[in-house]
């Protein structure tokens, strides 16, 4: 099978003045993925590797660069999924792990377990000898000033990937630093399996994005991927459960990157932007903040 990589940062709104950096970053992130699929190389690493470009990049609300709490501290979600396994790893409200996508993988592979949160998830990325880091090391300044200032709206959101390797292994990736001055201990949809992603082998895989009281409520991804299953390919069923949530909500503030097993990528939102990427198929990267994939408008 030839693979297929998809990957997003984030659903929300932002000044245009940012679209070519986030553009340009997205893009890294997929060259990164797709040297790994292209090598050989499984769709668990490869979405791993470029969600841990997405979170070292500020222009993003994962990792470093995450939004801050009410409190001024960095609490921080992620989910890895292995469609084949029909197994995740997932954290919440970490503080001290440089890259939360790299410890929801070694959840999902060395641990019985699926869900970490907060001091015992921390410890854990410690005992596993994994790269850990001061809160303050995690804050932007742009996001410290956005914390001293008081606001609400940011400009960077959450970072997310999925991909079908050469064996037809579908996996998917979500990571953030949640959304601005949220009290503390809130967390949002992405560690919640079928809420921030969610994959079945044979059929596709989900991530969401955006407002993650929304996403949560309908579990979003797994509504995504039960379409695909009842028949739908990746757009239409984007499609269908952007329109499905934006009828529930009002102003609903949600985005969705999708694969198939069939290889077919789709992105919808009811933001006004959606930072998407993915391979196209002459193994080029591309980027849009709006435009839709290929062509049609998301
Ligand atoms: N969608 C990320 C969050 O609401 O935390």
């Amino acid at each position: 099978m030839t693979p297929r990589l998809i990957v997003h940062g984030g659903a929300w709104d932002w000044a245009d003045a940012l679209d070519q950096v986030k553009a340009t970053s997205l893009k890294k992130s997929l060259s990164i993925g797709w040297d790994i699929l292209q090598s050989g190389g499984s769709a668990l690493d490869a979405i791993e590797k470029a969600v841990n470009w997405l979170e070292d990049d500020p222009l993003f609300d994962a990792g470093h660069g995450s939004h801050l709490n009410a409190d001024g501290v960095v609490e921080m979600d992620a989910i890895l999924i292995d469609a084949k396994t029909y197994n995740f790893g997932a954290v919440a409200g970490v503080t001290r792990v440089q890259y939360p996508i790299s410890l929801a993988r070694r959840i999902l592979e060395d641990t019985e377990q699926n869900l970490f949160v907060g001091a015992g998830a921390d410890a854990l990325a410690a005992r596993l000898g994994m790269p850990t880091v001061s809160n303050v090391s995690l804050m932007s300044a742009d996001e410290l000033q956005n914390f001293r200032n008081g606001v609400l709206e940011g400009t960077v959101d959450t970072v997310g990937a999925i991909a079908i390797d050469a064996e037809g292994n579908i996996a998917v990736a979500t990571s953030t630093g949640g959304t601005p001055l949220k009290p503390a201990g809130r967390v949002g949809d992405s560690p919640v399996f079928g809420a921030g992603g969610y994959a079945l082998h044979n059929v596709g895989g989900a991530g969401a994005t955006g407002q993650g009281e929304h996403c949560m409520r309908v579990l979003l991804s797994k509504y995504v991927v039960d379409k695909i299953a009842e028949g739908c390919d990746a757009q239409t069923a984007a499609h269908q459960a952007i329109d499905y949530v934006d009828n529930l909500f009002e102003r609903s503030m949600v985005g969705t990157i999708v694969l198939d097993a069939n290889g077919n990528l789709g992105a919808a939102h009811s933001t006004p932007k959606l930072a998407c990427g993915w391979i196209d198929e002459n193994g080029t990267p591309q980027a849009t903040m709006s435009n839709g994939i290929n062509g049609n408008r998301l």
